[in-house]
């Protein structure tokens, strides 16, 4: 499906426009989703891998489930809904991402604003001092990465279950959905929260809000327009659309 005209005359007269995306847009990329067919979900229990409690009962365990991810996300590249959504940044004097997905997809492809809710997996730090390391450092270790500094165990910038989004990056989503004239979900069942309150947050200040996704979620009804299609599909069409006069 495409985007309806109405979106694109609303889209070229638009000042701030905002995005929130999901495992859906790295879809294209090979990088498995949460919850679908053959979602992560199945095949590991999360509560085992990540979890503060889990990492200092088997640190071993998690970091092995974490290098195979950072290794795997490392070969894949950003699929062309990442590179449109870069493309979009330029055109809107306002546009942020805001991302629940933790695979630097977005940056890779050239985007600038991006707002991590759930960290980034190419990122590590300290848990005792909270020294940056680099990811091949921690990749160059065959066994539980620790700190150079302090000794301290070093854990991948992920936040896992029971633990609070980091609050910049909250707040700058936030502030981004109550300004936006258009707001897109793409890419997530917006069922997590509070990532799946920011759309809502959103269309409650004013904002036209705009789903995109190959099936409906709990947000569809409460979409202005729902494009039923893969990000890597729709994204590009929008964007030729608007690029043509
Ligand atoms: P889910 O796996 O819950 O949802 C992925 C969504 O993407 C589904 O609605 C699919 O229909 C849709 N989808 C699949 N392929 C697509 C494509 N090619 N284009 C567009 N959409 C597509 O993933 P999230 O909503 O991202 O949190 O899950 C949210 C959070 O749940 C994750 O960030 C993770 C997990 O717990 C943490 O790790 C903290
Ligand atoms: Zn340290």
């Amino acid at each position: 499906m495409a985007a309806s005209s109405r979106l694109i005359a609303m889209l070229r007269s638009a000042r701030a426009v905002a995005v929130l995306t999901g495992a859906g847009v790295s879809a294209e990329s090979g990088v498995p989703t949460f919850r679908g067919e053959n979602g992560l979900w199945r095949k590991f229990r999360p509560e085992e891998l990540a979890n503060f409690e889990a990492f200092i009962r088997n640190p071993q365990l998690v970091w092995e489930w974490y290098k195979e991810r950072k290794r795997v996300i490392q070969r894949i590249q950003p699929n062309p809904g990442h590179i449109a959504l870069a493309e979009l940044e330029k055109l809107f004097p306002d546009f942020s991402i805001t991302t629940q997905n933790i695979d630097n997809l977005h940056r890779r492809a050239g985007s600038k604003k991006v707002f991590e809710l759930h960290g980034n997996i190419e990122r590590n730090y300290c848990v005792q001092c909270r020294a940056d390391v680099s990811n091949e450092k921690v990749l160059q270790t065959d066994d539980v990465p620790r700190c150079e500094k302090c000794g301290g165990l070093i854990r991948p910038d992920v936040v896992w279950f029971g633990e609070l989004l980091p609050s910049d990056e909250w707040e700058s989503a936030e502030t981004a959905a109550r300004h936006a004239d258009v707001y897109f979900s793409i890419g997530t069942s917006a069922i997590v929260y509070p990532a799946a309150s920011l759309p809502l947050i959103a269309k409650r200040a004013g904002a036209f809000l705009v789903e995109i996704n190959p099936e409906e979620t709990a947000l569809t009804p409460g979409a202005d327009e729902f494009i039923e299609g893969n990000s890597g599909a729709v994204l590009p069409q929008i964007v030729e659309a608007l690029k043509t006069k």
